[in-house]
C-alpha cells in the first residue's frame, strides 16, 4: 500500500510538487526572498523607532522552524511598525491544487509608511515595547498552522482517493461486468439468525415444508419484515468451513436478473447453515410439465425457454468469474403468476461441493440432464449447462422426461432432431398436450436451439446468449444451428453407445 501512496504516482508526485511550492510561497507571501544572513543578526539589530505589536500578541515563541519563515524575516532593514495585517495573507487551503500565484509585488515591509492604516486597528502600544520578534512568531504560528492545514488536506486526498481505489478494486474483484441495467450491487448480505428463522417458518413445521432435495430441506417463512421466503436448510452443513461458505455466498447474492432467484441472506449456526432465498410462489416447471395440473400452452413454454435462457446467459457470460450452474433441470425452474422463470440453485453445487467427500450425482448433476464429458471425466465447462438446457428443451417439446431409463434418453433423440427439422414434421415429437398448437417457426427455433444444444461434443455446442437470440427469433441465428445440426446422424449414432454406458454406470452406482 505504502507503494501506491508514495511518489512514484504521478498525482501525488504532483500533490508533492504543490505542497512544496505552497510552502515556498508562502515564504514569499509573509516577506521576502533575500538570502538569509541568519537569525541572530536579525535580532541583534535595533527596535523599532515606533511601538511594537499589541499586547494581545503572545509572548515570542522560540526560534521559528528555519525552513519557512526564517529566510523572509532576515533582510528587513530597521523595522517600521510591523504591518501586521498585511503581512499575513493567509493562503487559502484549496490552492494545493492550482498554481501557486505570484509572489507580491511590494515587499511589505520594505519601505516604512508614514500611514501605516493598518495598525490603527490594533491597540494602544504597550509601554513596554515588545521585541521585534513577536511578530515573526505570529507568522511562524500562523505558517504553522496552514502548513498543518494544509497537511491535514492533504492527507485526507490521499485517504479518500485510497479508500476510493480499495471500492474500485473490490468490486472488480467481485468481477461484475454491467448488465443493460439489470445487475446492480446488492447491499450487504444479510445475516439471519437461527431463532428469527425458526420464528418465520412456524419452527420447520411440516406444514411450512415446500420440498426436499439433494441438498437439503426447503421451508416456506414469512420474515420478519413481512417478506416470503425459501428457506433451504443445507445437509451436512458445516462440513464446509464458515468462511468458505461465507464468501460463496457473498457471491451468490450480488446476482441480481429477472431471471434468478435472489438469494436474500444466510444463517450459520453452529453445524447448521441456512440459505434465505426469495420465495417463487407458482412452483417448477418440472411440476407443471408433470404434474397433474393443466397443460402448459405454447406460448407460455417458449417464454419460460427464453427466460431461462437469459438467466443461464447471464451467469455465464455476464458475471466474472462465470458462473456453472451445473445442475439445470426441470425442477430447476421456478415459476412465478406470470410463467416469469427463475433459475434457482445457482452457485450451489459449488457451496456444497466441499461438503460432498465422494464424487456424487448430486454435485456431478442431475441423471439424464449431465454432459457427457462432464459425467465422464468432471471436466466441467460452461457448455455443461448448455447441454442440460438442451435436454430441458427437448422436455418443453415433447413433454417427456428426459431419461425414462438407463436405455433411453434425449441423446437418442438427435437422429430423430435431424430428420424432424430436415422434413418440418413436427407432430412426432411435439407434446400431445399442446394438440398442435404451437407457431410453426418458433417450433423450428426451439428445436434448432435443442439439437445444437446437445452436441457430443461440448466445444461444439453454441452459447447461451447465441441460444437467446435464436429463441428470440433471430432468424439467421435458427438457420446456424439448424445447418450444424442438419448433418449429425452420424455423430448421433457414434456417439449413442457411450452416452448410454455413461449414464448406466452412473444409473448403477447411485441405484
Ligand atoms: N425459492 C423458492 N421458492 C419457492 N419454492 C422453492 C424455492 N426453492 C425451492 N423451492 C421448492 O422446494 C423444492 C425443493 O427444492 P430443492 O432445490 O431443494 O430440490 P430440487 O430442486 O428438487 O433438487 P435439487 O436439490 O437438485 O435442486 C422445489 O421443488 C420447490 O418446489
Ligand atoms: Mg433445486
Amino acid at each position: 500500500m505504502e507503494s501506491k501512496l508514495g511518489p512514484r504516482n504521478p498525482i501525488l508526485c504532483a500533490q508533492y510538487r504543490q505542497l512544496f511550492h505552497q510552502g515556498t510561497n508562502l515564504c514569499l507571501a509573509v516577506g521576502c526572498d533575500c538570502p538569509p544572513p541568519s537569525l541572530l543578526s536579525h535580532f541583534s539589530l535595533s527596535p523599532p523607532p515606533l511601538p511594537p505589536p499589541p499586547l494581545l500578541l503572545p509572548p515570542p515563541p522560540p526560534p521559528p522552524p528555519p525552513l519557512v519563515i526564517s529566510p523572509p524575516m532576515l533582510p528587513l532593514p530597521p523595522p517600521p511598525p510591523p504591518p501586521l495585517a498585511l503581512s499575513l495573507p493567509m493562503p487559502p487551503p484549496p490552492r494545493l491544487f492550482s498554481p501557486a500565484p505570484p509572489p507580491p509585488q511590494t515587499p511589505l515591509p520594505m519601505k516604512p509608511s508614514s500611514k501605516p492604516t493598518q495598525v490603527l486597528h490594533f491597540p494602544p502600544p504597550s509601554s513596554t515595547p515588545a521585541p521585534s520578534f513577536s511578530s515573526s512568531g505570529v507568522i511562524v504560528g500562523m505558517a504553522a498552522i496552514v502548513t498543518f492545514a494544509i497537511l491535514i488536506v492533504v492527507l485526507s486526498a490521499f485517504g479518500i482517493s485510497y479508500w476510493k481505489n480499495r471500492k474500485r478494486k473490490h468490486d472488480k474483484d467481485l468481477g461484475f461486468k454491467g448488465n443493460n441495467g439489470i445487475i446492480e450491487m446488492s447491499s450487504k448480505n444479510r445475516i439471519f439468525r437461527y431463532e428469527e428463522l425458526e420464528v418465520a417458518t412456524d419452527g420447520f413445521s411440516k406444514a411450512n415444508l415446500v420440498g426436499e432435495g439433494g441438498f437439503g430441506y426447503v421451508h416456506k417463512g414469512v420474515l420478519s419484515n413481512g417478506k416470503e421466503a425459501a428457506i433451504k436448510q443445507l445437509k451436512d452443513g458445516s462440513r464446509q468451513g464458515e468462511r468458505e461458505f461465507q464468501a460463496e455466498v457473498d457471491i451468490i447474492t450480488r446476482l441480481h436478473h429477472r431471471n434468478l432467484v435472489s438469494l436474500l441472506g444466510y444463517c450459520i449456526a453452529g453445524h447448521r447453515r441456512l440459505l434465505v432465498y426469495e420465495f417463487v410462489p407458482n412452483n417448477t416447471l418440472e411440476f407443471h410439465l408433470h404434474g397433474q395440473g393443466p397443460s402448459v400452452d405454447w406460448p407460455t413454454r417458449m417464454r419460460i425457454a427464453l427466460g431461462a435462457a437469459k438467466g443461464l446467459a447471464y451467469l455465464h457470460e455476464e458475471c466474472y468469474p462465470k458462473i456453472i450452474h451445473r445442475d439445470i433441470k426441470a425442477a430447476n425452474i421456478l415459476l412465478d403468476f406470470n410463467f416469469q422463470a427463475k433459475v434457482a440453485d445457482f452457485g450451489l453445487a459449488k457451496l456444497c461441493q466441499d461438503m460432498n467427500t465422494h464424487v456424487s450425482t448430486r454435485v456431478m448433476g442431475t441423471l439424464g440432464y449431465v454432459a457427457p464429458e462432464y459425467a465422464s471425466s468432471g471436466n466441467l465447462t460452461e457448455k455443461a449447462d448448455v447441454f442440460s438446457f438442451g435436454v430441458m428443451l427437448l422436455e418443453l417439446i415433447t413433454g417427456r422426461r428426459p431419461i425414462i431409463d438407463s436405455h433411453h434418453t434425449f441423446v437418442e433423440a438427435m437422429p430423430l432432431l435431424t430428420k424432424v427439422l430436415k422434413e418440418n414434421n413436427f407432430k412426432v415429437v411435439a407434446d400431445r398436450k399442446l394438440q398442435n398448437q404451437y407457431e410453426a417457426t418458433e417450433m423450428v427455433s426451439m428445436l434448432a436451439s435443442a439439437a445444437a444444444s446437445i452436441r457430443y461434443e461440448a466445444k461444439l455446442r453454441p452459447k447461451m446468449s447465441q441460444i437467446v437470440r435464436a429463441l428470440e427469433g433471430d432468424a439467421s441465428q435458427v438457420a446456424e444451428f439448424t445447418s450444424n445440426v442438419l448433418c449429425l446422424d452420424s455423430e448421433a449414432v457414434t456417439h449413442r453407445q457411450e452416452m448410454i454406458k455413461i449414464i448406466s454406470d452412473m444409473s448403477g452406482s447411485t441405484s
